[in-house]
């Protein structure tokens, strides 16, 4: 048996699958990301192993864990967890979705060895420009820093004793050369860091350690379960949902919204703010458009009205065309295809008719259009998609997968029931290195249904992503 742990934004997943990857049981813990500051966004890294810790105890609950061989780790991305020498947590965790670091992440962007050995512009997400951002309004804090460590690399820490991250996850620091698939030791000089302060690096699919004899037996798992590499979410989703080879892609509607294909060579294309990083398989990259807010968007506006985000979705119908209210999901910036950190959300065009029901539409379209924005911006540097898959919690909502099959112009697969995201795929790592076996056990889900786009709506969403494109434009000045 294997297990995958998700270490997300809004909770953390685990699921237990079998050698025949079956899943076994799956728990969760929720988790929750504070906002101090406006374009703050930091979770407690303590959290995450409490979390770990209710997820586990949570399967042991269902299934006997004694015959564990191998434990996979995915988790959010470029989040800086700071730790001093003796491994104390110096700082909360500044987080994927936090834009405090900007200026810094433009300064260092202008520098041309950024993007030429790490394929991508250096975005206020990345973790980079979050250390200059404390060396420079928390010196006391810089001085201590004696480890940077991803998310799911702190949870590793603990669950092995090992510093240790793997590529995928590495690729989105600002500090990997991302073509050699090693530290930079030019970029890490560049912002005051040296490679001893960073973690060992490993294939997302080899051994990064062995799980802790206390928290084996706390658990009931036997001696020697060795703990993956594993992925950042994006990658580990990928090796879940089969997207391992150029031509395979996913959209996932999570907090953030991605849209992933997979490649077999390193091709960036870093002006386009497309995202070019390691898959969690050796020898293959990836590309990636980025929203900060997909179903993070919905679930602010399910807040505001009161209401469960599932309710706001199932009264919806068939897709209908947009009509002219608009919605721009930038409620805290956006990477792809902007990289601005200062845009903030919008409703543009309310009438008396915008009912709940109208301004959820529009919601739901300002996310497919950006997701388009994504899709023109990762074609645009010669990405070919054949094959689109649909994962994450909004791919629930038949109305929004519809929106994005129509407003991309390709099929949309939903996969059976079951969940094939981050912890499968992180699963299927863990499964990798325990037994040795190679890419050819990430094989794609049964499909349950393809979403077809809908041709006689297709013109109106063209129009729609025109005028919302238009509409970035002119907010843009609006700070
Ligand atoms: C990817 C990114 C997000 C987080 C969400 O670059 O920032 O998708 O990984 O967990």
């Amino acid at each position: 048996m294997y297990i995958g742990l998700d270490l997300g934004t809004s909770g953390l997943k685990a699921v237990l699958i079998d050698a025949a990857q079956t899943i076994l049981a799956e728990a969760t813990a929720p988790l929750e990301a504070v906002r101090p500051e406006p374009g703050w966004s930091e979770q407690a890294p303590a959290t995450w192993l409490d979390a770990a810790d209710a997820a586990m105890r949570g399967l042991r609950g269902q299934v006997a864990l004694d015959g564990v061989k191998g434990i996979g780790l995915s988790g959010q991305m470029h989040g800086a967890t700071l730790l001093d020498k003796n491994d104390e947590v110096l700082r909360p965790c500044i987080l994927w979705n936090d834009t405090r670091s900007s200026t810094e992440a433009a300064t260092l962007d202008a520098d041309p060895q950024f993007r030429a050995l790490t394929g991508n512009i250096v975005f206020p997400g990345f973790t980079a420009p979050k250390l200059v951002w404390v060396a420079r309004h928390e010196p006391e804090v810089f001085a201590k820093v004696a480890h940077v460590l991803l998310p799911k690399d702190y949870l590793r820490l603990w669950l092995t004793g090992e510093h240790v991250a793997e590529m995928s996850d590495a690729a989105g620091t600002s500090w990997l050369d991302v073509a050699k698939r090693d530290w930079s030791d030019d970029l890490l000089a560049a912002t005051g860091m040296t490679r001893a302060q960073m973690p060992r690096l490993v294939e997302g699919s080899e051994v990064s350690g062995q799980l802790r004899a206390e928290l084996a037996s706390r658990w009931g798992l036997p001696k020697g379960v060795v703990v993956a590499g594993g992925g950042g979410d994006n990658a580990a989703s990928a090796a879940g949902v089969g997207v391992v080879k150029a031509g395979d892609a996913f959209v996932s509607l999570g907090t953030s919204g991605v849209l992933f294909a997979a490649s077999d060579a390193y091709q960036p294309d870093a002006a386009t703010a497309v995202h070019t990083f390691c898959h969690a398989l050796p020898d293959t990259w990836h590309q990636m458009g980025v929203i900060l807010a997909a179903a993070d968007a919905l679930n602010w506006f399910a807040k505001t009205v009161g209401q469960p985000a599932a309710t706001l979705t199932k009264g919806l119908g068939a897709v209908q065309a947009p009509r002219r209210a608009l919605f721009l999901p930038y409620l805290g910036g956006e990477r792809t295809p902007h990289n601005d950190a200062n845009i903030r959300g919008a409703f543009l065009h309310l009438d008396h008719a915008a009912d709940q029901a109208a301004m959820t539409r529009a919601v739901l379209e300002g996310v497919t259009h950006a997701l388009r924005d994504n899709y023109d911006a990762l074609t645009s540097t010669g990405t070919q998609i054949k094959r689109l898959i649909a994962v994450g919690g909004g791919s629930k909502s038949d109305y929004w997968v519809q929106a994005i099959a129509t407003s991309l112009g390709i099929p949309v697969e939903l996969p059976v029931a079951g969940d094939f995201g981050g912890a499968f795929g992180a699963a299927r790592l863990g499964l990798m290195a325990a037994s040795g076996a190679g890419v050819e056990i990430a094989t794609a889900p049964a499909i349950e249904r393809v979403i077809e786009p809908d041709a006689s709506l297709t013109a109106a969403f063209s129009d729609a992503h025109a005028r919302y494109r238009a509409s970035y434009g002119a907010l843009k000045g609006l700070t």
